[in-house]
């Protein structure tokens, strides 16, 4: 027996080259996972193909393709999303208070007109690419990298965005700034016995359950793993100890 519960917080990143690779995972695992996300790659190449494979088998899916640009553009493509199908999608809380809360009118008119539920509409703040030095001397924001991501985060609630994605290391103090309800997705998650990759930030399933986290995005510890189901049956068990 699946624990739903537990289900309902994976968000599998689909972080491959072809449309066979991503349909094998999507086949493979949507017993075991609420989400799929579907990011810049898969999406400016197979975009359409992949989304109509994944709603046929009734899972959810996440646009990640992180929107910015004029408030009016932003709201347009949120529709456009909202009206494809998408559970989730993101927005750059960057792009300013009117671009988020333009978002979510869109979202919520196209919602409305499919007679669906909303999506969960989520704010990137800081791309964990960008580094003080590149923030403060590059960009020229002299900001430290984590005082603006909680501004950001707060920026969102404001719009009235469900939450955001941050690693778990933000999540006590993103939760602190913004509330218990607003929604944090965090990527980077390494259980004990999978490698690190190229990701510094890590936190294994169990320790990003117990501090809060709403949702867990899972990449190369499992869709790398030897035997995917059983390196996703033991996030599981890992998971299960503490939910
Ligand atoms: O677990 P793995 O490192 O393979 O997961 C990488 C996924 O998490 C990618 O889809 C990436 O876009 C996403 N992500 C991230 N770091 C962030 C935000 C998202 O790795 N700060």
């Amino acid at each position: 027996m699946i624990n739903e519960k537990i289900k309902e917080k994976i968000v599998l990143a689909l972080d491959v080259e072809t449309f066979e690779e991503a349909k094998n995972l999507v086949d493979e695992l949507s017993p075991y996972v609420g989400t799929f996300k579907v990011g810049l790659q898969l999406y400016t190449g197979f975009g359409n193909e992949i989304i109509d494979y994944i709603k046929n088998k009734n899972s959810n899916f996440f646009l990640d393709v992180k929107l910015m640009d004029i408030p009016n553009t932003v709201k347009k493509a949120s529709e456009n999303i909202v009206l494809r199908g998408a559970n989730f999608y993101n927005v750059h809380a960057l792009g300013g208070l009117e671009m988020m809360k333009q978002s979510k009118e869109g979202a919520l008119k196209a919602a409305e007109k499919i007679g669906k539920r909303p999506p969960i509409i989520l704010a990137v703040t800081v791309l964990t690419s960008i580094s003080q030095e590149v923030l403060n001397d590059e960009i020229e924001i002299n900001k430290e990298v984590k005082t603006l991501a909680i501004t950001l985060a707060k920026l969102a609630k404001k719009a009235g965005l469900d939450g955001v994605v941050a690693s778990v290391h933000e999540l006590g103090a993103i939760k602190k700034a913004c509330g218990a309800n607003f929604k944090v997705l965090c990527p980077g998650i390494r259980p004990s016995w999978s490698l690190k990759d190229d990701q510094k930030r890590i936190a294994t399933p169990k320790n990003a359950i117990e501090n809060g986290a709403d949702y867990l995005v899972i990449g190369r510890a499992v869709t790398a793993a030897e035997n995917r189901v059983e390196a996703m049956k033991k996030i599981y068990e890992e998971i299960g100890e503490v939910i």
